[in-house]
C-alpha cells in the first residue's frame, strides 16, 4: 500500500520562501513583522546555503543562521529548513570533480548554477550526509523549526545523470536486477544489432549514439535506475534528519519531476509531500507543445491531482506570486490582479493545507533577478502583498476544510513503467500524452473530476473499489499481477476503460507474441488483427484519433461504436464486455475529448456537481468532503465575470453568509460553498 503520509497540517497555514542571505541583516526583523502582518506564519529557508554553513571543508559555521533563527523565534515565525545539497560549494567540486553530473557525452557540468552534482558519487553522499548531520544536530531542537526540506526540487533542471559514478552504479543496478549477463542480454534483446554484452564492464548508462537509436529496454531500466538513485539519496538524508528532529517536526521535499517514482520517494523518505506550483508555465506549454488551449492554467489542476495521489493532504512549498524569468531563459507575464489568489486557491481546492509563496522579495542579483516575488526590488507595500493578505484571510475561513478529502467521479490509473516507456517510445508518448490531455480537458469542462491511482506491485483492488469507473488509458506494459488487480476490480463491479495498444509489451518493454491486447484479452473480450497509426494525410475518424486498433468482438462482447473513417471504416472501435459484476470498455484508438464525454455519459458519471450547481465551462468546480461535510470550490479562470447557479442553499465560506441561486464570480474570482445539510 502506498501513501505513507505521516504528517498533516492541523489548520490552513500560509508561508513564504525567504533568503536571509540575500538581504542586509537590518531588514530581517522588519521583513518578519511584515510577513506576520500579512498572515504568514511559516518560512522556508536555507536550501542553497552550503557555502555559508561549510565555507571550507569540515569547517562548519552556524552563527549566521543562529542569529536569524533566534529572531524568528522572537517574532514567532516558524521555519522549514532546507538541506543545502542542491548547491555544493566551489571548494567541494574543485577538490572532488567526481561529484559533478555529466552530460551524455561525458562533459562535466561545472560549478555555478545548481544541481550540478550526481546522486551516486560516494564522496558526495558522504559529504552531504555530514553536512545534513551537522545541520540537524545543531538545529534539530530549535524551537522555531517545524520541518525539514530535503535538497531542492530533486531531478529538476535535469533528470539524467551520466557521471562515472552513475555508469558504475547503473552497472551494479542491472547486475542486481538480472544476476547474469545472459539474463541481461535476453531482457534487453541485445542480439538485435549485435549489442550483446560479454562482460559487465561493457555496460553503461546511455551514451551518445547515432540518430538516438538507443536500446529501448536499456532506457527503461535507466529510468528505473535514476529513480532509485534519487530515492536513495533522499532516504539517506531523511534517515539522518529523523534522528535529530523534534517529535512532530516533518520531513518533506518540494517539486515533482521526471524519472522519479514520487510515490516511493514519499514512502521511503518523507512525512508529507510538497509541490511547487507555477501555473504560468501552462501558457508556455501551449506555445511549445501546441496543446489544447481549452484549459490553459487549469492544467495545473492536473499536476495537483497527481500530487494528491502521492500525498492526499499535501503542501505547496513554492506558490507563484509574481512573473517568472531567469536572465537567460524563461519569460512569464506577471499574474494579473486576482490570478495570484486564484492559483493559490487552485492548490487549496486540490488538497493543499499549506501554501507558501515564492518568494518574499525579488532578488536584486543572480540568475533569477526576474523571478518576481511578492515584494518588488523597491520593497514598498504593493498590490501583490495586499492580495496575499486577503488570501490569508480567506484561507483562515477555510480551516474547517483542512484535512478534508477530494471527491472524485472516477479514477485515472497510471503506473511508472508506462510513464517511462512513453518517455522513450515516441508512438506510446504520442497517444499517451494526447489521451491524458483530452481526458483532463473533458473532465474539467464537464465538471467530472477524477483522482489518480498509481498501480504498483502492492496495489490492492480495494484501492480502486471506491471508484465506479476507472480509466487506464494505454497500459502498453502489462504483467499478470496487474491484470489480476484489474480483474478483481471489474469482477467486484467496477467499470474499466482501456484504450489502444493496451497489453502490447511486457515489463521489459518487449512486445509479446500474443494476440492483442495480450494479457488483457480475457478482460476485454476483443482481438486486434489489424492496427495502424493515423497517417499524416489521413483524416481518420475525429472521435478515434492518433492510432487505430481494429477490434474484433469475441463471443459475449458487445460492439458500441464502429470507426466512421480512417483505415478501418465500419470495424469496431469501442466494445463492452461484462465480467462478474462489472465490465470492461475497450477503445481501439486514443481518447478524444468527445469520446471521453460520451464515455462519462455512458457510464453514468458525467457531472458530479449536478445536484448542487450549474456552472459554465470556464469555472472549475472541486469538491472536498470531511466526515460528510461537503465543500465546493468554484474557480473562475477567465478575465471576465462568470455566473453560476447554486441549486441548493449553501454557506459562502469567505463571507460567512447564506447564499442560493445565481452567484457571480468576478474575473479570476474564487468562492467556496458549504451546501446546507438536509
Ligand atoms: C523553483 C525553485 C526555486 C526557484 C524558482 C523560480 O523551481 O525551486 O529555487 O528557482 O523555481 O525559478
Amino acid at each position: 500500500m502506498m501513501q505513507n503520509q505521516t504528517f498533516r497540517f492541523d489548520k490552513m497555514t500560509m508561508g513564504v520562501c525567504y533568503y536571509p542571505e540575500h538581504w542586509p541583516k537590518s531588514l530581517w526583523r522588519e521583513d518578519l513583522r511584515r510577513m506576520k502582518d500579512a498572515g504568514i506564519s511559516v518560512i522556508r529557508i536555507g536550501e542553497f546555503s552550503w557555502s555559508i554553513l561549510e565555507p571550507r571543508k569540515g569547517e562548519f559555521h552556524f552563527e549566521f543562521f543562529d542569529g536569524f533563527l533566534d529572531l524568528c523565534q522572537e517574532e514567532n515565525i516558524k521555519v522549514i529548513f532546507g538541506t543545502p545539497t542542491a548547491t555544493p560549494p566551489a571548494w567541494l567540486t574543485e577538490t572532488y570533480p567526481e561529484v559533478l553530473n555529466a552530460l551524455k557525452d561525458g562533459t562535466l557540468l561545472r560549478h555555478g548554477a545548481r544541481r550540478h552534482y550526481n546522486y551516486n558519487s560516494g564522496i558526495y553522499r558522504k559529504l552531504s550526509a555530514r553536512m545534513v548531520e551537522e545541520l540537524a544536530a545543531h538545529y534539530g531542537r530549535h524551537p522555531a523549526i517545524i520541518g525539514w526540506q530535503i535538497d531542492n526540487e530533486l531531478n529538476c533542471e535535469t533528470d539524467e545523470f551520466y557521471s562515472d559514478a552513475d555508469h558504475e552504479a547503473f552497472r551494479e543496478f542491472v547486475r542486481n536486477r538480472y544476476q547474469t549477463l545472459d539474463a541481461l542480454n535476453e531482457a534487453w534483446g541485445t542480439v538485435f544489432w549485435s549489442e550483446t554484452y560479454t562482460a559487465w564492464s561493457q555496460v553503461f548508462c546511455p551514451r551518445p549514439v547515432l540518430n538516438g537509436g538507443y536500446n529501448p529496454h536499456l532506457l527503461l531500466d535507466y529510468s528505473r535506475f535514476i529513480s532509485e538513485s534519487c530515492v536513495n539519496f533522499a532516504a539517506l538524508q531523511a534517515g539522518i534528519l529523523r534522528r535529530y528532529r523534534k517529535p512532530g517536526d516533518f520531513i518533506t521535499t518540494n517539486g515533482m519531476f521526471g524519472n522519479l517514482d514520487n510515490h516511493r520517494l514519499q514512502q521511503e523518505a518523507l512525512d508529507i509531500y510538497t509541490y511547487d506550483s507555477y501555473p504560468d508555465f501552462a501558457f508556455e506549454l501551449d506555445k511549445k507543445q501546441n496543446t489544447s488551449p481549452d484549459v490553459k492554467d487549469r492544467k495545473w489542476s492536473r499536476n495537483l491531482t497527481e500530487v494528491r495521489s502521492i500525498c492526499p493532504h499535501f503542501g505547496i512549498m513554492e506558490q507563484q506570486s509574481g512573473g517568472g524569468g531567469w536572465v537567460n531563459r524563461m519569460e512569464m507575464p506577471s499574474p494579473r490582479p486576482g490570478q495570484l489568489t486564484l492559483w493559490a486557491m487552485q492548490s487549496v481546492a486540490h488538497g493543499a493545507d499549506f501554501v507558501s509563496f515564492f518568494r518574499w522579495r525579488t532578488c536584486t542579483f543572480g540568475t533569477e533577478i526576474y523571478w518576481h516575488g511578492i515584494l518588488d526590488y523597491d520593497n514598498r507595500d504593493n498590490r501583490k502583498l495586499k492580495e496575499v493578505k486577503a488570501f490569508g484571510k480567506r484561507l483562515h475561513s477555510l480551516d474547517p476544510v483542512c484535512g478534508s478529502d477530494h471527491v472524485a467521479a472516477f479514477a485515472l490509473i497510471k503506473d511508472y513503467d508506462n510513464e517511462w516507456d512513453a518517455r522513450l517510445d515516441t508512438v506510446h508518448r504520442r497517444f499517451g500524452k494526447y489521451s491524458e490531455a483530452e481526458l483532463f480537458a473533458a473532465s474539467q469542462l464537464s465538471h467530472t473530476p477524477y483522482d489518480i491511482v498509481y498501480l504498483r506491485d502492492d496495489t490492492l483492488p480495494a484501492e480502486l473499489a471506491k471508484y465506479p469507473v476507472a480509466f487506464y488509458l494505454h497500459p502498453v506494459l502489462m504483467n499478470e499481477k496487474r491484470e489480476e488487480v484489474l480483474r478483481a476490480y471489474v469482477e467486484e463491479g467496477g467499470t474499466l476503460v482501456l484504450g489502444c495498444r493496451s497489453g502490447l509489451k511486457d515489463m521489459r518493454g518487449q512486445c509479446v507474441m500474443k494476440p492483442q491486447p495480450g494479457l488483457l484479452q480475457q478482460l476485454t473480450g476483443t482481438d486486434v488483427k489489424e492496427f495502424s497509426a493515423i497517417g499524416p494525410d489521413e483524416e481518420g475518424d475525429p472521435d478515434a484519433p492518433v492510432w487505430n486498433d481494429a477490434l474484433t468482438a469475441l463471443p459475449g462482447t458487445m460492439v458500441l461504436r464502429r470507426y466512421a473513417a480512417g483505415y478501418y471504416p465500419g470495424q469496431p472501435c469501442l466494445t463492452e464486455k461484462r465480467n462478474g459484476k462489472g465490465r470492461v470498455l475497450h477503445l481501439g484508438s486514443a481518447f478524444s475529448q468527445n469520446m471521453v464525454r460520451y464515455l462519462f455519459e455512458y457510464t453514468g458519471i458525467l457531472n458530479l456537481f449536478a445536484p448542487y450547481a450549474d456552472a459554465p465551462e470556464g469555472i472549475e468546480l472541486v469538491m472536498r468532503d470531511k466526515n460528510g461535510r461537503r465543500f465546493i470550490f468554484a474557480l473562475n479562470y477567465l478575465p471576465t465575470e462568470q455566473d453560476m447557479v447554486l441549486k441548493v442553499p449553501a454557506r459562502d465560506m469567505f463571507k460567512g453568509e447564506k447564499t442560493e441561486g445565481t452567484f457571480t464570480l468576478p474575473p479570476y474570482g474564487t468562492a467556496v460553498f458549504e451546501p446546507e445539510q438536509e
